[in-house]
């Protein structure tokens, strides 16, 4: 078998990474060039504070990511919503930029407003960055979106305007940017029983039209373009309840789906998670495709988790492994699991409650 120089400098990072996990349980603060993402712990940002991105987006420009999400902080002031904004250049490490939104009682729905599942989007041709949100009241009755925008990725962001896309109710909604550019917000439509798939305006202040309706009542909506088909991802309708979530294929965002599949055992309940949102990484060598799901804890929201994974897609199947911690490397889009030597280690030293 003829292993490459690539594979053997990867293994290698690999092994240094479950030593740094030796070494932390050691006391030292010795860090490892290479850590994994380890699914389900608390993930820390570079201020030692638990990351607040939940019902996340991802935003990728350039050679840097950031991440938006529900800030559920628990010193937050209970009658603000807020969405805070992260970055990173290798998906692990995060650095937290600031609170890019804060609104008080917006649409004059009072202190308990709803504001979920934020995800934005760079329109090339404004320069404008534009945030859709999941606008509610505290019934769930309103079923609308808000826009707000700012000039800068990490700006602060000013509430806009709300409606309901297509004259549809909408509640979860999910972002998706094709291969060639093109940005689409994906929402969730109870009286239709199922999800549009819609692509945005040319400045992105609103939805144009359907490019997909499929008659399935799911949420958590998420989708990948990878190797010339289209996967989409949702969870069914159990609240903050983890489901089994399933999945869809297509070769053309408009259809004809195939039928809903199981992503994972449907008895691990998408292994305590739902889906928020697949990213693809496309390296040098490869193109992983990462799951992004929300592990929810209703009563502390602020202590919600994240799964994120890399799947087993390709040929029309998607598969979410049992998670365990994983390291990817950026440049080359590789990603690869601990030895089993150092699995238990980092478990022990990722058991932080
Ligand atoms: C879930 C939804 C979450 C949140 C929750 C409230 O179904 O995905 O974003 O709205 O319900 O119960």
């Amino acid at each position: 078998m003829r292993i490459s120089k690539s594979a053997v400098r990867f293994n290698i990072r690999l092994l240094l990474a479950g030593c740094a996990f030796a070494c932390s349980i050691g006391g030292t603060t010795a860090r490892a060039q290479d850590e994994p993402i380890r699914p389900g712990s608390v993930w820390l940002d570079d201020r030692g504070k638990a990351i607040q991105a939940h019902g996340g987006g991802i935003l990728h420009l350039g050679s840097v990511y950031y991440w938006f999400g529900e800030d559920r902080s628990e010193e937050n002031d209970p009658k603000t919503r807020y969405v805070a904004c992260y970055s990173s250049t290798d998906l692990v490490h995060w650095r937290f930029r600031r609170q890019v939104l804060a609104v008080q009682n917006p649409e004059s729905l009072g202190t308990d407003a709803i504001l979920e599942r934020p995800k934005v989007f760079y329109n090339k041709k404004t320069g404008k960055f534009v945030m859709y949100m999941h606008l509610d009241d505290a019934k769930y009755k309103l079923a609308r979106v808000a826009i707000a925008i700012s000039n800068r990725v990490d700006g602060r962001y000013t509430y806009v305007k709300s409606f309901r896309p297509l004259g549809q109710e909408s509640r979860d909604i999910g972002q998706f940017v094709d291969d060639d550019g093109a940005a689409y917000l994906i929402f969730e439509s109870r009286p239709t029983h199922g999800f549009f798939i819609a692509k945005l305006t040319d400045d992105y202040m609103d939805v144009a039209n359907a490019v997909s309706f499929i008659k399935e009542p799911l949420e958590g909506g998420a989708l990948v373009h990878y190797k010339g088909l289209y996967y989409f991802v949702g969870s069914h309708l159990t609240g903050w309840r983890p489901n089994p979530n399933v999945y869809a294929v297509s070769s053309s965002l408009a259809g004809p789906w195939s039928e809903m599949k199981d992503i994972a055992p449907p008895e691990t309940n998408t292994f305590d998670s739902q889906s928020s949102m697949l990213i693809k990484v496309s390296g040098s060598r490869t193109e992983s495709v990462i799951y992004i799901g929300d592990r929810w804890k209703p009563a502390q929201l602020w202590d919600s988790r994240y799964v994120w994974m890399p799947l087993k897609i390709g040929d029309g199947g998607l598969q979410l492994p049992q998670p365990e911690p994983w390291l990817i490397d950026i440049k080359t889009g590789e990603v690869a699991f601990l030895p089993e030597e150092s699995k238990s280690i980092s478990g022990a030293a990722a058991e932080q409650k």
